[in-house]
């Protein structure tokens, strides 16, 4: 059986950070407040003219360097953005020019905060039929540009960044053991709309739009919906949630990772988090906090881990990848 083997990653963060004092100066807020109700110390805020593509490159030659291959061999680029730097072409593009790479195919996937786990559900999928047999998975934002930056509910929250993986055909025995990447689970509720979106659009508004979010709705349905994920996803390959070493959430709020560990019984040891440091950087988050423990050394080849996300949509889902 054709596995998705994680052979490199990498990521990119823009050199600005912004504090939550800084935070305070332009808007009734506190560092305290911004701490005490989601975990967010700072965040990476791109300059002027600093755009997704120059992250999404960033953290793809990191990725490229660490998987040891270079960008002719890669048979596919996909990008999980909802910020392109257009509304066409497809970023994913941009970066397949940047690199080089003149042949195979570059597209973008919008999932919002999902995706990263929607981008590596198609990634594993052309793999696993022999499509394509070495992919560049990049999710890549700058959720800044679509802030309101008077809205103190929600400009608090977000930040910039990337991260990506390259993704290689292995030949596995169809089981547990095998490395790579053992299922992915991807869902979404339409219905859900106005919980979380921008009020713009190009068919609707000709302009981007600024986010809008019901942030304790979204936090409820963010707990129970992540947590079915995960249930999902360690039941589809026949294990206990105690079985899985790493758990690598989407970064939104650190009271979520933690009601979705109690509710599962996650011990908390085993969630990495890096929202104190990045905040919510939509499809980068994921990618971000696994590079993160990828080169600190937690997470070692052999590992079990659990990758999970929701976003606007809503859209939702978990991959569980053996390292
Ligand atoms: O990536 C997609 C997924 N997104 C998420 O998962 C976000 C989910 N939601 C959340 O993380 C939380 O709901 C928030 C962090 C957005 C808000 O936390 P909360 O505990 O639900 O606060 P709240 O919205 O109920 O607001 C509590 C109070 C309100 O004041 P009153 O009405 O009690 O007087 C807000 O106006 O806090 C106020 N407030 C703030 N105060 C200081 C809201 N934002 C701020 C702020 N600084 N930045």
């Amino acid at each position: 059986m054709i596995r998705s083997r994680v052979i490199g990653c990498g990521a990119c963060l823009p050199a600005n950070i912004v504090t939550n004092d800084d935070l305070a100066k332009r808007v009734d807020t506190s560092d305290e407040w911004i701490r005490e109700r989601t975990g967010i110390r700072q965040r990476h805020i791109a300059v002027e003219g600093e755009k997704t593509s120059d992250m999404a490159l960033g953290a793809a030659r990191e990725a490229l360097i660490d998987a040891g291959i270079d960008a002719g061999e890669l048979d596919m680029i996909i990008v999980a953005t909802t910020t392109p730097d257009e509304s066409f072409p497809a970023t994913a593009t941009v970066v397949q020019s940047r690199l080089g790479m003149t042949r195979g195919a570059a597209f973008d996937v919008q999932a919002v905060c999902s995706g990263f786990i929607y981008g590596l559900s198609v990634a594993d999928s052309l793999i696993r039929t022999g499509a394509a047999r070495t992919i560049l998975l990049i999710g890549a934002e700058t959720m800044s540009r679509l802030l309101d930056w008077n809205d103190r509910a929600t400009c608090v929250l977000f930040g910039d960044g990337a991260g990506a993986m390259v993704l290689q055909a292995h030949d596995g025995v169809g089981d547990n053991s095998d490395q790579g990447v053992l299922n992915t689970r991807i869902f979404s509720d339409g219905r859900l709309h106005d919980m979380l979106y921008t009020d713009g659009g190009v068919s609707s508004t000709q302009t981007v739009g600024k986010l809008k979010m019901q942030g304790k709705e979204v936090f409820k349905h963010a707990v129970t919906n992540i947590a079915a994920a995960i249930v999902a996803s360690s039941q589809a390959a026949g294990l206990e949630i105690g079985d899985i070493d790493w758990f690598v959430p989407h970064q939104a709020n650190q009271r979520i990772l933690d009601g979705t560990a109690r509710k599962l019984g996650i011990d908390p040891a085993k969630v990495i988090s890096t929202v104190a440091l990045h905040g919510n950087t939509s499809a980068a988050s994921v990618p971000l906090a696994l590079v993160t423990a990828v080169r600190d050394r937690r997470i070692k080849r052999g590992d079990l881990v659990l990758l999970e996300a929701m976003g606007g949509g809503f859209t939702w889902g978990a991959g569980l990848i053996r390292w």
